[in-house]
């Protein structure tokens, strides 16, 4: 039987606990996944996608995941991206409400563009309803304490930036 794989998008600037959550959970519905940090996405990232990608790649061998959580970069359309690497699936976690009509929109353009690949929602755990890198940069940026968000090592990558 063909390897079931999907592809978890996103900015990941920087990755946070509730990425990693929805990882996790994402893991164990897939034979791989692949975590692919959008190159282009963002205009003003923190961090650039060669440093996203290391944090990430970090966290994946902190919690022992990397014999099926992959990483990768992308620029273009995340549907070629996703067609390339033989996946079926793209994950996206959903915290609030507000999430969902910017979520169903991609939704409904990814899957005109290519219909052979499934959108599936991940909604957030609980505790992480709250948690977007956004917000994590801003409490950094100001000087406050970010390790309920981000795990110790990106914490420290988040107050060196600012430092500088
Ligand atoms: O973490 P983000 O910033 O919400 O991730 C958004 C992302 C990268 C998944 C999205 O912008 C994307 O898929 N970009 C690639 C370009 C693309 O395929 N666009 C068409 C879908 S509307």
């Amino acid at each position: 039987m063909t390897d079931k794989i999907a592809i978890y998008p996103g900015s990941f600037d920087p990755i946070t606990f509730g990425h990693l959550d929805i990882i996790k959970r994402a893991n164990a519905l897939f034979d791989k996944l692949i975590v692919a940090v959008a190159y282009d996405n963002v205009k003003n990232s923190l961090f650039s996608a060669e440093e996203r990608i290391k944090l990430i790649q970090q966290e994946i061998t902190a919690h022992h995941l990397e014999k099926t959580v992959f990483t990768s970069s992308f620029s273009g359309l995340l549907v070629d991206f996703a067609e390339q690497n033989k996946a079926i699936a793209i994950v996206r976690g959903l915290r609030a409400v507000s999430d969902f009509e910017y979520e169903f929109q991609m939704f409904g353009m990814n899957s005109t563009l290519n219909a052979n690949i499934q959108t599936i929602f991940l909604p957030a755990s609980k505790q992480h309803h709250f948690t977007a890198s956004r917000f994590v940069k801003e409490v950094a940026r100001l000087g406050g304490k970010t390790s309920d968000f981000v795990s110790k090592n990106v914490a420290l990558e988040l107050q060196k930036k600012y430092a500088t």
